[in-house]
């Protein structure tokens, strides 16, 4: 394998998603060719502003906003093709040509509009100690099929399974009737629907479905510079995730090997996201959690609104208990801390540096949700700062108590913080560290 110009890089959530990845790839993208998603699916929502414009992706590579970026699907994520295909649309209108850029695997999923009803009709029916909060985007059932094998559909049957669309027909009557079983008559589909949404993905899509993992191979081992954009975040992750209350996929860097088709090892540096603070959509336990007008005001400066479902989001102080863990599942070899802004003008600002469970204190979160739901957050008051952090272009121009505040973050995850966000603009953004050799923050308002 060839060196390229820049290695391997990862950039994933440490926390419930929402961490500000989506600005962080973009601000990377100059020095990559390749920008991969590897896990998850329309339950993503990355926000981009790029000058006076704002640009929400939920399927694809946020990447593919600059023009000469290739976009990969990996095997690893749940396509609702419907989605896929008004998404690209939306960006050809406003002159982003996505199409021929765009390589899907032939071994990712599909996500039909029978896995959304099922998403949608379960949470409905469960109650609400059990109910997940997804975002009703099918993931869930899509990645059960996935498992359950024999009534998944791939991208690689829209171009060799000749008879996908009788499929596709059979598998849409019987899920229908399944359902309905369930959950009752109102339970409705159009089977014709699901069929024709089936063909014109197949006729729009098929060009650019291929073998990504060995696309990748070859593009690696030519030294051509790849980036993986991991999905939700990793308190999500459906292995170290606050469980049941997570999303059906691998959402850290361990998910590219399956499903990037990548071996881990190949990725040098591990760019861990978080906000300042700590955000989560859906249920779930969340020890820092503000219920108060502390957490209101955070949701004002913040605009903390979902992007995908436009749910106003849970928020809390910084969760230094929960990050530190998914740093180290991660390896995060750096930290980008988003939102510093967002904490401008608190008298005081906390930092959760334990949990107390039954008596015991805990430097790592329970694995059991039902101790989980117990923690207390041991929290560290440390002094805020008045002033808007929005014109702050260096790290050692932060008023000191904002810059103490990122020093005792960085010292509590172990991890460097290389990256600080303090505006949604890509220049507002301060670099430190190895990853001032990668990123060149543009000036206000550029393109
Ligand atoms: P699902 O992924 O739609 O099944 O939802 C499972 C849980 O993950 C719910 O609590 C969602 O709100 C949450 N979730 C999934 N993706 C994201 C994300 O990208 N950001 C924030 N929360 C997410």
């Amino acid at each position: 394998m060839s060196v390229a110009r820049t290695q391997p890089t990862c950039v994933f959530g440490l926390m419930w998603g929402d961490e500000g990845k989506g600005k962080v790839v973009d601000l990377l993208c100059p020095a990559f060719d390749v920008v991969v998603r590897y896990n998850g699916g329309a339950n993503a929502g990355h926000t981009v502003c790029v000058g006076n414009e704002k640009f929400a992706l939920h399927l694809l590579p946020t990447g593919v906003l600059h023009q000469n970026i290739i976009g990969v699907i990996g095997p690893g994520v749940v396509v609702d093709p419907v989605m896929l295909l008004s998404e690209i649309d939306r960006l050809a209108e406003r002159g982003i040509d996505v199409a021929n850029r765009l390589r899907i695997s032939d071994r990712a999923h599909l996500v039909m509009a029978y896995h959304k009803l099922e998403d949608q009709v379960s949470e409905r029916a469960a109650g609400d100690a059990s109910r997940i909060g997804t975002t009703a985007r099918g993931i869930g059932p899509c990645y059960a099929d996935k498992m359950k094998r024999i009534t998944a559909i791939r991208f690689g049957d829209l171009l060799y399974d000749s008879d996908i669309l009788e499929r596709v027909r059979t598998l849409a009557s019987d899920r229908k009737a399944a359902l309905a079983a369930v959950y009752g008559d109102s339970v409705d589909l159009n089977i014709d629907g699901v069929v024709n949404d089936t063909r014109i993905a197949r006729e729009r899509l098929a060009s650019s479905i291929c073998d990504t993992a060995a696309l990748l191979h070859d593009q690696l081992d030519t030294g051509v510079a790849v980036l993986f954009e991991g999905a939700n975040g990793m308190l999500l992750d459906v292995d170290h995730g606050t469980y049941p209350f997570v999303t059906s996929s691998s959402t850290g860097p361990h998910g590219i090997w399956p499903g990037a088709g990548v071996p881990a090892s190949y990725v040098k540096t591990f760019v861990g996201t978080t906000k300042a603070y700590a955000t989560r959509v859906g249920s779930g336990p969340f020890v820092t959690e503000l219920d108060n007008d502390t957490g209101d005001r955070i949701r004002q400066r913040g605009k903390e609104f979902g992007t995908t479902t436009g749910r106003p989001r849970r928020c809390g102080w910084f969760d230094a208990v929960s990050c530190r863990y998914t740093a180290q599942l991660s390896g995060a070899t750096d930290i980008a801390l988003m939102h510093l802004d967002t904490l401008s003008g608190f008298d005081q600002v906390g930092v959760c540096v334990a949990y107390r469970v039954d008596g015991e204190t805990l430097t790592r979160p329970p694995s059991h949700v039902s101790r989980l739901e117990k923690a207390e957050p041991i929290i560290e008051l440390v002094p805020g700062w008045q002033e808007d952090l929005g014109a702050v272009r260096r790290f050692e121009d932060l008023p000191a108590n904002a810059r103490a505040y990122v020093e005792r973050i960085e010292m509590l995850l172990g991890a460097p913080v290389s990256l600080v966000g303090v505006g949604p603009d890509r220049s507002q953004t301060l670099i430190r560290g190895r990853l001032a050799e990668q990123i060149t923050v543009p000036e206000p308002s550029s393109t």
